[in-house]
């Protein structure tokens, strides 16, 4: 029998590694905790359609995650986006274009991540908690007290902060994921029946709760029935906040938008308000990826590289390289 390869997370990062493993010829099987696959790069379904509340859009700068891009716009599951982009700055909108290619998921961002999972094994809604090795091979304990394997080897592709407590293990590797701190950020959705009155289609923003905003609809693919915005709050008001019942986010941040958009804003018809705990790594880190192959651990995500998702598909990669070099 074929012992298979665990990968802990169907984030870009794991998916990434396991697409690179099973290409290799590797039994593989995901786990996430999550209903379905994508992670940060998942569209939360709701009455105002599909919206993008995490990841908004991606660049390609390496050259081997801009061929993988290549291939996910041959195959339709991804398109340029070519947004009217404005920039807020001491309390004035004004026009930024540039000639950065942006990147995303189409028709949802999550299109990108369904169509890498596509058939591999996975079990979803599934917490790991603990990550153990018997005489020669490693099991997983679930947080229903579930035990998963035998496996050969395990890629632990989770936001760091998770991750380190799967490491117990392997001390070492746990000490330096310990390190790696993560920012939270708050998303907010508005929708609006009647289109705001404004050519604004994204917005770097700063001196504002608010990072970032999108007008949903520009995207390429969507077929949104309202006009719904995705709004980001920063890292620092979002520490601050960390525990505000959403209702006030919402209030919050739908103010400050009202505040540096140049048009009047109706209620909105429909809002959310989404906590990423662990949305970007603070502070920049460029080790690839973290492993100890004598026992058989892998360690990938994000925060490993850039903390963006070509830094996680990057990262996914690295980690499924270490493991082949290891077979070797
Ligand atoms: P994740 O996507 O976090 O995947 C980890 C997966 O592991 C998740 O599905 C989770 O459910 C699962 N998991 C965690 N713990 C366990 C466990 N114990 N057991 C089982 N499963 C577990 N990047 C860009 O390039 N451009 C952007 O515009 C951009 N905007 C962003 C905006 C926001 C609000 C956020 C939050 C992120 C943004 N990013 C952006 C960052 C980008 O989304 C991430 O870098 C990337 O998606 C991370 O992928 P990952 O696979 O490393 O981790
Ligand atoms: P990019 O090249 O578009 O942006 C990099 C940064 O440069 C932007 O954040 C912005 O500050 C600035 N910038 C770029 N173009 C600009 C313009 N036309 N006008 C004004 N400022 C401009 O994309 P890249 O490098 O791929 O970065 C990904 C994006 O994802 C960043 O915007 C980053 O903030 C965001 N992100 C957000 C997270 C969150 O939790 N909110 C987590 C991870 C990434």
């Amino acid at each position: 029998m074929t012992v298979p390869i665990a990968i802990i997370g169907t984030g870009i990062a794991g998916l990434s590694a396991a697409r690179a493993l099973q290409a290799a010829g590797h039994a593989i099987h995901l786990f996430d905790k999550s209903r379905g696959s994508g992670g940060r790069m998942s569209s939360k379904r709701s009455d105002a359609g599909a919206l993008d509340m995490g990841a908004q859009y991606f660049t390609a700068r390496d050259r081997r995650f801009a061929a993988a891009v290549q291939q996910w716009q041959a195959d339709g599951h991804v398109a340029e986006w070519t947004p009217l982009l404005y920039n807020f700055h001491g309390g004035q909108l004004s026009l930024s274009p540039d000639e950065q290619v942006r990147w995303v998921g189409k028709p949802r961002m999550s299109a990108i991540t369904r169509a890498m999972l596509g058939d591999m094994p996975v079990t979803f809604s599934c917490r790991i908690t603990e990550v153990f090795r018997g005489e020669e091979h490693w099991n997983l304990l679930d947080a229903d007290g579930r035990s998963h394997g035998p496996f050969s080897q395990v890629v632990i592709a989770i936001p760091a902060p998770q991750a380190s407590t799967l490491l117990a293990a392997a001390p070492k590797l746990a000490s330096v994921v310990a390190g790696v701190k993560m920012e939270p950020t708050w998303a907010v959705a508005l929708a609006f029946d009647t289109p705001l009155e404004t050519p604004l289609e994204g917005c770097f923003v700063q001196d504002s709760p608010i990072d970032w905003l999108a007008r949903n609809r520009s995207k390429p693919g969507r077929d949104d029935k309202m006009d719904t915005w995705i709004l980001h709050a920063t890292s620092a008001w979002s520490r601050q906040h960390l525990d505000m019942p959403k209702e006030q986010v919402i209030d919050h941040l739908h103010g400050a938008f009202a505040e540096l958009i140049n048009c009047s804003m109706p209620a909105p018809a429909f809002t959310l308000a989404h906590r990423w705990l662990y949305a970007r790594p603070a502070g920049g880190r460029e080790v690839g990826a973290l492993s100890d192959p004598d026992l058989g651990l892998y360690v990938c995500g994000d925060w490993c590289l850039s903390g963006r998702v070509e830094g996680a598909w990057l990262s996914g990669q690295e980690a499924a390289r270490r493991l082949l070099e290891h077979l070797k």
